[in-house]
């Protein structure tokens, strides 16, 4: 039905219906690849302004810095780098570090700030990382970015395959409980793409990603046959509160982000 000659096709119907293939081919590999448009917007955004922000530099960092290993020496894998904050900290604490994002924009920000200094891979985590071998990694860290997969199977079982026997992944993701209350939703138990729109240096940016309750946070972590070693609700620092005095008190009662590390089986 789909069929096209060489000069053209059979028929204006065979036509149609080619088209509309592509279409929806183009379209679902699209779908996977949560808010890319966006990021790819704010890379600039990223490299030049995120660095400093409260949010990220006294509430997330301290919280994920707090659950690495001792990374000196290590090969450690930056899942969903952005504009490589996260990739140089990493490089200047002594790891041998790859760092990997779906956002072509991003992975020139990060190159920016590491040069050849670490390895940086276009590359969609919703898809294999084939390019990795089993057990390649000591530790894996992704910060703020698990939330813009819908299907967490597939990816914590290739965490799983290219970490080292007893090796850690440190992940921070949208705390279920903030994005349930703040978008007012009705079913807790349901997972779904919410839609929220991001202030930045220059206009907003529409930012959608996923939310799900608890357990389909744990669940797949436990499938993938990972060892929950550590789960954080951090207060906000002090630093936090000398920048954010009103956001302080709210983060002091709601929390924003949850972090786990996890840790291979064997
Ligand atoms: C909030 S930012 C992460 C911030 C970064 N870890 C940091 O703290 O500096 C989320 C990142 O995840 C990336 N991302 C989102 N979905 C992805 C996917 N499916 N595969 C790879 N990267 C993805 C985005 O391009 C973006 O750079």
């Amino acid at each position: 039905m789909y069929c096209r000659r060489r000069d053209g096709f059979l028929n204006r119907q065979a036509e149609k219906a080619y088209i509309r293939v592509l279409v929806l081919i183009k379209r679902s590999g699209k779908m996977g690849k949560i808010s890319l448009d966006s990021y790819n917007n704010m890379a600039e955004y990223y490299f030049k302004f995120v660095d400093s922000k409260p949010f990220n530099a006294y509430y997330e960092r301290p919280a994920t810095l707090s659950l690495l290993p001792d990374v000196a020496g290590k090969r450690v894998l930056d899942a969903g780098c952005a504009a490589g904050w996260y990739t140089k900290w990493l490089l200047d604490h002594g790891a041998d570090v790859t760092a990997l994002d779906f956002s072509p924009k991003m992975i020139e920000m990060t190159k920016l700030r590491v040069g050849s200094n670490a390895k940086v891979i276009e590359a969609d985590l919703n898809e294999p990382l084939d390019f990795l071998k089993d057990e390649q990694f000591d530790v894996i860290l992704s910060s703020l970015t698990l939330h813009y997969l819908k299907n967490w199977e597939p990816v914590m079982h290739e965490f799983n395959r290219i970490l080292e026997k007893s090796g850690t992944l440190v992940f921070s993701v949208h705390h279920p409980f903030m994005d349930f209350a703040y978008f007012n939703r009705e079913n807790y138990f349901a997972t779904e793409l919410l839609t929220d729109e991001w202030k930045t240096h220059d206009g907003t940016e529409t930012v959608r990603f996923y939310r799900r309750p608890l357990h389909k946070i744990i669940s797949p972590v436990r499938n993938a046959d990972f060892i929950i070693d550590e789960v954080l609700e951090p207060m906000p620092t002090e630093k936090f509160k000398k920048a954010r005095p009103e956001a302080y008190d709210r983060l002091t009662k709601k929390p924003q982000f949850l972090f786990f590390r996890v840790v291979k089986n064997g």
